[in-house]
């Protein structure tokens, strides 16, 4: 979601916001601005759309000044336009605010009330008049912030920048991740590292109601009650990854194809040196204590959070339940004192997800964070934490995260086997080493890129498209189907197989593609019969199985593509490629932003 920057430099400081800007557009926006102080006079440039916008208004009416501020904004309120876009200015103060301040109406009436006059619609505009208002009493910046923060209610990285002083930047936490940069003689602010990554690798991570005075050559911390904090400060080597898009023409083609290495350092950290066990590297869980399991997401997590339920289920032989985090959260659901809860998030910091959790931590449940984000606030408040080491994801559509959330789901379900000796009848040193197969079997997968390429071009002309799966196969169903509709825009649904002639056969007609996932398993008969009454129909069908199986039910399919051989268990991680690549093709050849499509936000920190 937003993208916040702060830089206080040696050089003019709208360039570095600019570049900086644009190491974040991965998180999603719709508009941009940059405010500078300059001889002591604070101005600001603001743009609705892509960077490139307030590129060309900064080349037109350029803004000079060492100390700057700078934002992308993802609306919550009030519409992507010039006068919402931040940063937002009162008086001599301007702000800019990732999060909502959920108390932003009274506020507004009360300032009002006092005689000020609101330019926006946004809740942010709330933010810099109030400190504006005490400022105008005569407050100093750091009282006048301290007053303003101690008034917010919600959830805010702000960072505040003060036409008296080209030396000062005040930056605050708040349910939303900020992080300080250390330079030589300069000082930034971001909203995630991967901003700061060309200007300093020395990184220090606000926590949960911090606030910081900066100067050039301090930083000064103060917790939520206003003590003197002392937070480390890291070195975090992001340069060599950070945005750099290689010989790849989108973030995710490059992601894509990246998931061999990736899977294979992950499977590296959960297995034995030998292989033949796994190994998390923690001694925290004890499956034998656990009676049941909660699984918590959003979105493509939730989606292999679902296939983990199926792994659990059926192999450690554990009952799981798996929510999405917007209706966890409210659904105040009773949880037995035994049961495991696992929060899976590529960010670590998606709202619902968050709060979810921390409903979990009150009730005394032991909480698993399975994440990417190492220094996330998952991360921070989940009582063990199983990182994923994708590496950094910057296309909005997740696939690297998909296929190592995956195998660290995996890895818990074999540790989970090895400790309660509960295998579903499955050999566990046959799993293990086919969980240890996995990145090379992933990596003939993505051999069939270049014919899925060709079907894409015919896929993208479509309105709607089904994919259908049955058991473990139908969340990469539901998943092939919500990648197509994020980067392509065109509807898609997934379903159960089974659940075809309860209601959405009627969709199928010629027109209508339908993309079968089944490989040659123990199910595969069953999806075979729903796929002949699709064909029955004159449905389009895109068969994704393996040799055996296109040799068995090809026969008068409209497409096919044929997967490597894969244990049946771990097929989700396999299959789940072809429809990243569908959806990718889909999406080039519809020509649409592939790695930030319209509306969509990387990590959406308001719920
Ligand atoms: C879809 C996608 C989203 C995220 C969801 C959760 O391609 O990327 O559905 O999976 O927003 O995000 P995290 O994993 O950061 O909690």
């Amino acid at each position: 979601m937003c993208g916040i920057v702060g830089v206080l430099g040696d050089h003019e400081a709208a360039p570095i916001i600019v570049d900086a800007l644009k190491r974040l557009e991965y998180r999603g926006y719709d508009s941009a601005g940059i405010a500078t102080v300059h001889k002591g006079v604070l101005e600001s440039r603001r743009a609705v759309g892509k960077l490139v916008n307030l590129s060309d208004r900064l080349v037109h009416e350029p803004l000079r000044g060492k100390a700057g501020i700078g934002h992308t904004r993802w609306a919550t309120h009030g519409a992507p336009n010039e006068a919402n876009a931040h940063p937002q200015s009162a008086g001599t103060v301007a702000v800019v605010h990732n999060g909502i301040i959920e108390n932003y109406h009274a506020l507004r009436e009360e300032l009002t009330a006092k005689g000020a006059k609101f330019l926006s619609e946004t809740d942010t505009e709330t933010v810099a008049q109030l400190c504006r208002y005490y400022l105008d009493e005569g407050a100093s910046p750091q009282e006048a912030v301290e007053k303003t923060l101690q008034r917010l209610e919600g959830a805010y990285a702000l960072c505040f920048l003060f036409e008296t002083d080209d030396n000062l930047l005040i930056a605050a936490r708040k349910g939303s991740p900020l992080a300080i940069g250390h330079g030589k003689g300069e000082m930034f602010v971001g909203s995630d590292a991967i901003a700061l990554a060309p200007m300093t690798s020395k990184i220090t991570y606000l926590e949960e109601g911090d606030w910081a005075v900066i100067t050039r050559t301090s930083v000064e911390i103060r917790d939520v009650n206003g003590k003197l904090a002392n937070r480390q400060m890291r070195n975090i080597q992001l340069s060599a990854m950070a945005a750099d898009k290689g010989m790849y023409k989108h973030f995710m083609a490059k992601e894509i194809a990246e998931q061999p290495t990736v899977l294979a350092e992950n499977i590296g950290h959960y297995i034995s040196d030998d292989h033949t066990r796994i190994d998390l590297r923690t001694d925290e869980i004890d499956f034998s204590k656990v009676t049941n399991i909660t699984m918590v997401a959003c979105g493509t997590a939730y989606l292999a959070c679902m296939v983990a339920k199926y792994w659990f289920e059926k192999i450690a032989r554990i009952p799981v339940e798996v929510d999405v985090a917007s209706e966890f959260r409210y659904r105040e659901p009773p949880l037995n004192p035994n049961s495991l809860a696992i929060f899976v998030s590529q960010s670590g910091e998606t709202a619902d997800t968050l709060a979810a959790l921390r409903y979990c931590v009150e009730q005394n449940i032991k909480t698993v964070g399975v994440v990417n984000v190492a220094e996330s606030s998952i991360a921070r408040e989940a009582s063990v934490v199983l990182p994923i080491y994708a590496g950094v994801e910057i296309g909005v559509a997740s696939t690297k995260a998909f296929s190592c959330q995956l195998a660290t789901l995996a890895a818990m379900v074999l540790y989970a086997s090895q400790q309660t000796g509960q295998t579903g009848g499955h050999d566990l040193a046959e799993l293990v080493s086919a969980y240890h197969a996995l990145p090379g079997i992933v990596s003939q997968a993505l051999q069939i890129e270049q014919e899925v390429r060709a079907i894409s071009t015919e896929l993208a002309t479509a309105t709607d498209a089904l994919f259908l799966g049955r058991g473990d196969m139908y969340p990469v169903a539901l998943e092939g189907a919500l990648k197509l509709k994020e980067i392509s825009y065109i509807h898609a649904e997934g379903y159960a197989s089974g659940e075809l002639k309860h209601g959405p056969i009627a969709l199928v007609d010629k027109d209508m593609p339908v993309v079968v996932l089944a490989p040659k398993d123990a199910l595969f008969d069953k999806t075979v019969s729903n796929m002949q009454e699709v064909m029955a129909r004159q449905g389009k069908v895109l068969l994704i199985t393996d040799k055996d199986g296109l040799k068995t039910a090809g026969h008068g399919v409209w497409r096919s593509v044929v997967m490597p051989r894969v244990h049946p268990v771990f097929a989700p991680v396999v299959y789940a490629i072809p429809v990243q690549l569908l959806a990718y093709y889909a999406a080039v050849s519809k020509g649409t932003d592939v790695d930030q499509p319209r509306n969509l936000a990387k990590s959406v920190t308001v719920e």
